[in-house]
C-alpha cells in the first residue's frame, strides 16, 4: 500500500492505473478506522482494480470547534488496518494541500440538507458537500462507498453530484453494529465505560421501535423512541425524526410511502451520537 500525501502524486497514480484499463473506487474517512469502515474498504478492494481511502479530518464540516479539537486522529494505527484489508492508496493530505486557499463555493444542495443534521449543524453538509467534491476531483473514482450510518450525508453526496455533473456512482453500505447493536462510530471511543453501557439503549429502543410501528401511529412511534431513549439517565434525544427515504422529509402516515426510515441523534453525555432504523424499504 502507498501513503500518499499530495494530490498532484494521488493523480499520477490514478493515471497508472486508469492507462492499464484498471476501475478506481475511494473510499473518503476523517480516519479513526473501525471495523465499519473496513467493510467499505473491502468491498471497495473486491469490486475496483485500486482502492483508495482518504484520511482527512476536513475542518469546513465541523460547526463546533471543539469537536474538531477532539476528533480522534490515529493515522499510523489507520494505516495499518488498511494495509491488512487489502486497500492500495492512502491518501492522508495537510490541511493546506486540500484548502490551498478558503473554499467559498455555497452548495445549493436542496431540502435534503436542510432538514435534521442540517437544522442542527448549520453549515456541515456545505462543508462535506466540499471536501466530498475535492475528493472526487483528486482521485477521479469510478465509485465512492458511504456507510448508512450518516443516512442523510448520503443523500447530501447525491445531490451534490448530481449539482456538479459528476459520474461517480454512489455506493451505499449498510450500517456495521456491534455485537449489541450499537453502531459503530469513531466517536465511540470518546464513550466513558457508564457512558457506553448506556448507548446501548439507542439501538435497543429503535430496534423495538419497528415492532412497536406495527400497530401504532407514526405520531405515537415519535414518541415512543424519544421517551424511551431520554428515560435512560446520560442519554438526551437531540432529534428523531421519521422521514421519507428518499426526500428525508417527515412522514404523518406509514402508508405515506414505500421507503421511511427513522434518524436519531442522541446526546451521550458530551458525545453525540447518530443512528438510524429502516421501517420499510
Ligand atoms: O463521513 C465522514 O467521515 C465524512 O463526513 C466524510 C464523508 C469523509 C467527509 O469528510
Amino acid at each position: 500500500m502507498e501513503i500518499i500525501s499530495k494530490v498532484a502524486d494521488l493523480q499520477q497514480k490514478i493515471a497508472e492505473v486508469r492507462a492499464s484499463g484498471g476501475r478506481v473506487g475511494l473510499v473518503p474517512t476523517m480516519g479513526a478506522l473501525h471495523e465499519g469502515h473496513l467493510q467499505l474498504v473491502r468491498r471497495c478492494v473486491a469490486e475496483n482494480d485500486c482502492c483508495v481511502v482518504s484520511i482527512f479530518v476536513n475542518p469546513t464540516q465541523f460547526n463546533d470547534k471543539n469537536d474538531l479539537l477532539h476528533y480522534p486522529r490515529t493515522l499510523e494505527a489507520d494505516c495499518e488496518l488498511l494495509r491488512t484489508a487489502g486497500c492500495t492508496v492512502a491518501f492522508a493530505p495537510s490541511v493546506e494541500e486540500m484548502y490551498p486557499e478558503e473554499d467559498t463555493r455555497v452548495f445549493d444542495l436542496g431540502p435534503v440538507a436542510e432538514v435534521m443534521e442540517g437544522r442542527y449543524r448549520p453549515g456541515h453538509f456545505n462543508g462535506v458537500a466540499q471536501i466530498v467534491s475535492k475528493l472526487f476531483w483528486a482521485a477521479t473514482p469510478d465509485r465512492a462507498y458511504f456507510g448508512e450510518k450518516d443516512f442523510q450525508q448520503i443523500a447530501v453526496i447525491r445531490s451534490m453530484a448530481r449539482l456538479i455533473d459528476s459520474p461517480v456512482e454512489i455506493v451505499d453500505c449498510p450500517i456495521v453494529r456491534e455485537a449489541d447493536g450499537l453502531a459503530l462510530s469513531s466517536r465511540n471511543r470518546r464513550l466513558t465505560p457508564e457512558q457506553r453501557k448506556n448507548a446501548v439503549n439507542i439501538s435497543a429502543t429503535l430496534f423495538k421501535s419497528r415492532t412497536f410501528a406495527g400497530n401504532h401511529t407514526v405520531a405515537e412511534t415519535l414518541a415512543f423512541v424519544t421517551d424511551t431513549i431520554n428515560a435512560v439517565e446520560g442519554l438526551e434525544v437531540e432529534y428523531y425524526e421519521i422521514v421519507d427515504g428518499r426526500t428525508l422529509l417527515p412522514v404523518s402516515d406509514w402508508g405515506q410511502t414505500d421507503y421511511i426510515v427513522g434518524c436519531v441523534t442522541v446526546y451521550c453525555g458530551e458525545v453525540r451520537l447518530i443512528d438510524n432504523v429502516i421501517y420499510c424499504r
